[in-house]
């Protein structure tokens, strides 16, 4: 007994695990977050139900001698129940959807706009309004810096091939795409460096095409506006 307890924590351990996504730092990955445990929770309980349900059926009907149980045929009640139950499961995860996409997608007044221009192979960071630029190289990992608490407006593009922005703790990606600019808005809501990363392979040295997002009070933002540079030993300040 105790060892079938074991082994069926050594099962469940990893898909606990796998069902968890990193705590999100902007109010975006939250919204994105929270949606996705809607999404457990509710797969969650159509499992428990569904396994119980057919635990209890093979235990209650199992065979004991030749006669058949009821035999349930065409019955219209039952079909529109097993119709509309997965039709309103479908609805409401749908509705829960919409409401996570209109937090990530919603386009709120910023002060602070960052052109992020992705190339082969690292990034580049503008802050428009001002000189400040960052420039990643080989052997170089640049950092945007950010203010906490404050949408950010990005707009992002590439100068040569396909490539992604991706911030692993924001739950955000986006492709950079020659030719077109793609704009979002992140919000972040706790100090810290932050690791991001293309995720779209674009080249040999894909693998180098990282950056670190770096959220900082919004006065030490405003000394690094005005210095050009953060005092970062990253990026090439003007
Ligand atoms: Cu750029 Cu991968």
């Amino acid at each position: 007994m105790k060892k079938a307890g074991r082994q069926l924590a050594l099962v469940a351990l990893p898909l606990l695990i796998a069902g968890c996504a990193p705590a999100a730092v902007t109010t975006e990955g939250r919204a994105t977050h929270d949606a996705y445990n809607v999404f457990l929770i509710a797969a969650a309980c159509v499992f428990g139900i569904v396994a119980l349900w057919l635990l209890w059926s093979i235990v209650r009907y199992r065979r004991r001698n030749d006669e058949l149980p009821a035999q349930i045929d065409g019955s219209t009640r039952l079909e529109l129940l097993w119709t509309a139950i997965p039709l309103a499961l479908v609805l409401f995860l749908f509705v829960v959807s919409i409401r996570a996409q209109n937090t990530v997608l919603s386009d709120p007044p910023s002060r602070v706009t960052i052109d992020v221009t992705a190339f082969m192979w690292s990034w580049q960071f503008d802050y428009e309004g001002s000189d400040t630029q960052i420039i990643g190289g080989p052997g170089n990992v640049p950092e945007m810096v950010v203010p906490v608490g404050v949408p950010i407006h990005i707009k992002l593009r590439s100068s040569d091939v396909v490539h992604s922005f991706y911030v692993p703790r924001a739950l955000f990606k986006r492709q950079a795409i020659p030719g077109t600019t793609n704009e979002f808005d992140m919000n972040f809501q706790r100090v810290g460096v932050y690791h991001g990363q293309c995720a779209q392979f674009c080249g040999v040295n894909h693998a180098d095409m990282l950056f670190r997002v770096k959220v900082v009070a919004q006065d030490e933002f405003e000394r690094f506006l005005t210095s050009g540079r953060g005092g970062a030993p990253t990026g090439g300040g003007t």
